[in-house]
């Protein structure tokens, strides 16, 4: 169950974490319930997928993800902030917290979850990032999924951070205009890639 005690104050420790790193956590609240539920939406059979968070802050996404039915012992968050992972620890106690820099995503993960993952979402600011660092973090996290894998990434950018000419495709799948602020899904995959 999830600790609504600690879930209130979520808010709070956000802002405070933007205050000291704004470029990594890229916004200065959580995203929304809403935007949160339209990013879960995406997942089939949530009874039996495999999923990454990448990203996962203080757990709004994580927490809509169970809500929505993954099984948390099938939910892997990761995390850079070392104060988020602490807090992800003690308010979701049932899901597996990594704490770790998604570029490297497959050693965090270990070969019991590479290649083996059904969806990951990135909820990282990407847009703030090098692209090389940006492509990075998406080719590893592309890495870890099963060949029918999905990533989906959730944002506030209305345009893709890949330009078209790049290894990366983009498609928009959701596009919630009335968010405050607009709040956007999209998928990424390699070019060429067949699924
Ligand atoms: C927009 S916030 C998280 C939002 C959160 N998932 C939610 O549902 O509200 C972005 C998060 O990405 C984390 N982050 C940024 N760069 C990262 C990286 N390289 N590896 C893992 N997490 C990272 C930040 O620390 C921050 O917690």
């Amino acid at each position: 169950m999830v600790n609504t005690h600690l879930v209130k104050s979520e808010k709070l420790l956000f802002f405070r974490r933007w205050l000291k790193a704004p470029k990594q956590l890229g916004t200065l609240a959580p995203i929304s319930k809403r935007l949160a539920r339209s990013a879960a939406k995406l997942v089939h059979d949530a009874a039996c997928v495999k999923v990454v968070e990448i990203g996962a802050g203080t757990g709004r996404l994580t927490r809509t993800l169970i809500e929505c039915g993954i099984k948390p012992e099938n939910l892997t968050a990761v995390e850079l902030d070392g104060t988020f992972c602490n807090f992800l620890k003690t308010s979701l106690p049932q899901a597996n917290i990594i704490h770790g820099d998604a570029c490297e995503l497959p050693a965090l993960l270990g070969e019991k979850l590479v290649g083996k993952v059904d969806i990951v979402f990135s909820v990282i600011p990407l847009m703030y990032l090098e692209p090389a660092v940006r492509e990075q973090i998406v080719n590893q996290a592309l890495a870890v999924l099963k060949p029918s894998g999905k990533l989906y990434h959730v944002c506030y950018t209305p345009v893709s951070p890949f330009k078209k000419n790049e290894t990366i495709e983009s498609n928009r799948l959701v596009s919630l205009w009335m968010n405050i602020p607009p709040g956007f899904v999209w998928e990424f995959r390699r070019v060429n890639s067949l699924i």
